[in-house]
């Protein structure tokens, strides 16, 4: 499978989202990564339903929802509602993982499970078969711009050989500190999918960027 790109709109220019929405619908972005928090799981509070619901009228591009918040299973039906096509919900914020991710399949999203970065990938083999990716964190969750944690490169290469031994199509979702250097040591491990936030927004020509991390 050709890896895909889904780039971070917490680096967009909030005060030309538009703009920034027009350039991802004619760039080769798969995707488009939300990143919800709450100011409780993560110490930072982003954005929330009334930006999802307004993307999903100028946007054809899947929405790729990460939830860095509490209880996320008290949000399934309107993250479906806002019209998302991945739910990510944080294994460190799930005492009921299994059912959760239950719940979101049943309100028609595909199911994403995301892993903060001290988080083994080990601890997923039972729901694994469960799930339609799985997003690793190359940073702490919270704030974009951060420094690539090195250690998430061995970490795709894990959960790569736990697919599988496990004979299951889960994709491999990798968040935080991607760039042109970075991304493709990931793609090399065994990377499907790359988010990148400040490489595609801080750089002079964000169509040019997608294409050349889409080209890795
Ligand atoms: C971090 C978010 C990321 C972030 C990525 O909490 O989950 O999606 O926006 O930003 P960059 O690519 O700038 O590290
Ligand atoms: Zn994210």
């Amino acid at each position: 499978m050709n890896h895909l790109i889904a780039p971070s709109l917490l680096a967009a220019d909030f005060l030309n989202l538009g703009k920034d929405i027009e350039m991802l619908n004619k760039s080769e972005a798969d995707w488009i990564h939300l990143d919800i928090m709450d100011g409780v799981f993560v110490p930072n509070i982003s954005f929330g339903f009334p930006v999802i619901n307004t993307l999903k009228k100028v946007t054809d591009k899947p929405l790729d929802v990460h939830l860095m918040i509490v209880q996320p299973e008290k949000f399934v039906s309107e993250v479906a509602a806002a019209g998302a096509y991945m739910m990510n919900v944080h294994y460190e914020a799930c005492t009921h993982l299994h059912r959760v991710v239950q719940e979101i399949k049943n309100a028609g999203m595909k199911a994403g499970v995301t892993l903060n970065p001290h988080t083994p990938v080990a601890l997923l083999e039972d729901i694994l078969t469960d799930l339609d990716t799985v997003l690793l964190m190359s940073v702490n969750p919270g704030f974009g711009g951060q420094k690539f944690i090195e250690h998430s490169v061995q970490k795709v290469s894990v959960l790569r050989e736990l697919i599988s031994r496990k004979n299951a199509d889960t994709l491999i979702e990798v968040d935080g500190g991607v760039n042109l250097e970075t991304g493709k040591r990931l793609i090399d491990a065994g990377a499907d999918v790359l988010v990148a936030g400040n490489f595609v927004f801080s750089s002079e020509n964000p169509v040019e960027t997608i294409h050349r991390l889409k080209n890795l």
